[in-house]
């Protein structure tokens, strides 16, 4: 029996990947690799000493996913794939649907003709929008602030309609407040296409000396140095979670989400000061305007996941911040100098999408 990551080639897909195979589990990755490479995967490989069947193609693509299904025996299904960059979703909408919500419907198809319903979605903290209070617990009302958010939204949805639907389903949605560092090795890491826009990357380019300084978005908001709060939380801390919503979902049934998050938040000013220190490297930064749709503070109530995942945070802001700079400092260009083929990012064929998207009966 083996457990299919979608996305496994991403950011979190691969250090989950690690901690799936160490725990003894056999894996099965589709990765159409349109925001990763293939190199991210042999390092998989490198760090485990295992392989495991790649399947490189679109989930859109619904005939090679029910292949996936026919040549290897799934037991539940761990759904990373996905696009993921706030300010894209608003250029390119259509694309994020497609690419989010069609291809999780149509996963969901395939699951249920080969009667698989175990399924871990990565959802976000972005679906509780500008949130009323912090610590966020579940029961936050949820909303969208743009399209990426809303693809998240709609498939949280979608989700819970499809267990009502059925009892036989056990799904986890998992709401990953912001996720960095990288595996210990140093071997795997987050490795963005050009410009990061995500504190931590930014930082960390900085500090190779990729980019000249960090622009921090606003020093006026109600925190207590006017910089904006996240609740960071290790990768793999968060790949660990999932190997605990796993075994939950194989032991229940119906749809529960849980916060990933460590429940305690860090300004931006604390970030580059962490990162000093991990790094032994001045970050020379300057004060801009607050970015537009950014909240002042975001952390999670993670006790839920405690309580009834087993699971809890364990890796500290300094462990986090060294990680990501072992990473950053033995990999300066991420994954690229190893591999000529670079992510390509362009939006799918749509009516492709819409046909493929009629049910396998039909
Ligand atoms: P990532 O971009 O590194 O990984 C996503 C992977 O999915 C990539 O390898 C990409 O090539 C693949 N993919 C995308 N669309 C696909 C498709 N249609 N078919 C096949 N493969 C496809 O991102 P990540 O940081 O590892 O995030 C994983 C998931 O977690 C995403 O769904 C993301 O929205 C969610 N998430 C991420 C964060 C974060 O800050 N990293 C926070 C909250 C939620
Ligand atoms: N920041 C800077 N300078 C930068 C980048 C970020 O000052 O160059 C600040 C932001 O203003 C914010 C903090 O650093 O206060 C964290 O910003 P990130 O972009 O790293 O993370 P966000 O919390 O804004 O966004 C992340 C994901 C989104 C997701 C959101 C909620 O990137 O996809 O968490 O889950 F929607």
């Amino acid at each position: 029996m083996a457990i299919l990551v979608t996305g496994g080639a991403g950011y979190i897909g691969t250090h989950t990947c690690v901690e799936l195979l160490n725990e003894g589990h056999d894996i099965v990755v589709v990765d159409n690799f349109s925001n990763s490479h293939r190199e991210s995967l042999q390092r998989v490989t490198e760090i485990t000493g295992q392989t495991f069947p790649i399947y490189a193609f679109d989930l859109l693509e619904k005939e090679e996913l029910a292949r996936v299904f026919e040549e290897n025996d799934i037991e539940a299904v761990i759904h990373f794939a996905g696009l993921k960059a706030v300010g894209e979703s608003v250029e390119e909408p259509l694309w994020y649907y497609a690419n989010n919500v069609i291809s999780t419907v149509i996963l969901c198809e395939v699951m249920k003709n080969y009667n698989v319903k175990n399924l871990v979605f990565s959802s976000s903290a972005t679906v509780y929008g500008n949130p009323n209070e912090v610590p966020i617990t579940e029961d936050h009302l949820l909303t969208a602030t743009n399209p990426y958010g809303r693809t998240k939204l709609m498939i949280e949805d979608m989700l819970r309609d499809l267990c009502l639907s059925d009892a036989g389903w056990s799904i986890a949605l998992l709401r990953y407040f912001n996720p960095i560092g990288a595996h210990e090795s140093g071997r795997i890491g987050e490795s963005p296409n050009g410009i990061p826009n995500n504190l931590m990357p930014y930082i960390s380019q900085v500090a190779i000396g990729k980019l000249e300084r960090l622009n921090v978005f606003g020093n006026d908001y109600p925190t207590e140095d006017g910089t904006g709060v996240r609740d960071y939380i290790h990768v793999v801390d968060l790949a660990e979670g999932h190997c605990r919503a796993l075994e939950k979902i194989q032991t229940s049934t119906g749809v529960e989400a849980y916060n990933l998050g460590t429940g305690r938040g860090y300004s931006v000013f604390e970030m580059i000061a962490a990162f000093e220190i991990a790094s032994d490297k001045l970050i020379p930064y300057s004060i801009l305007k607050r970015r537009p749709g950014d909240v002042a503070a975001c952390y999670a109530n993670p006790i839920k996941a405690e309580k009834e995942l087993g699971w809890k945070a364990s890796r500290g802001i300094q462990q986090m911040c060294q990680d990501t700079w072992r990473w950053q400092a033995g990999n300066p260009n991420g994954y690229e100098e190893n591999n000529i083929l670079k992510p390509q990012r362009k939006p799918p064929v749509l009516n492709k999408a819409a046909d493929l998207f009629m049910p396998a009966s039909k």
